[in-house]
């Protein structure tokens, strides 16, 4: 599949194959991941089917976010499309840029969610309301 929303895209990692002792997955700050990492984050234990996460946007924030284990279904919208992004695989990230509108859902019950982000956390860059995004982007652009 081919991500077509803006400022969002397909990220592959560093990857070292050991045949029978697994597989090494390497990020790193400006290379793989295509900024500098400031905070890494993981969410575990999604073990409702209704569980949702996300419903926001960050205005300045980015992040890369990997399903390490399970899946889940993530939604991105960037003000006039939306696309859904099924991820079940370690080897592929998503990076969201800024001004992304994303929803989390569909967990399964063994999903393990790795977010690499480009700042410390702040509460001031997230934008939870969905019409105030959209305002936010007619004042922006
Ligand atoms: P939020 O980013 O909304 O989670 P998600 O997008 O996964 O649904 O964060 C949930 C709560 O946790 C919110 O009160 C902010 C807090 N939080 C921190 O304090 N530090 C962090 O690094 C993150 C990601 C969240």
């Amino acid at each position: 599949m081919k991500i077509t929303t803006n400022n969002c895209e397909f990220i592959e990692l560093q990857k070292i194959v050991d045949q029978r002792d697994g597989v090494l997955n390497i990020a790193e700050s400006s290379k793989q991941i295509p900024f500098e990492i400031k905070r890494v984050y993981f969410i575990t234990d999604l073990k409702y089917e209704s569980a949702s996460r996300g419903h926001h946007a960050h205005k300045k924030l980015e992040q890369v976010i990997f399903c390490v284990n399970g899946s889940f279904k993530l939604i991105v919208n960037d003000g006039s499309a939306e696309q859904e992004i099924f991820l079940n695989t370690a080897e592929k990230g998503v990076f969201l840029g800024h001004n992304l509108w994303h929803t989390m859902s569909d967990f399964s019950s063994d999903c393990i969610i790795l977010v690499i982000a480009s700042d410390e956390f702040d509460e001031n860059d997230y934008i939870r309301d969905f019409k105030k995004f959209k305002h936010y982007l007619k004042e922006v652009n």
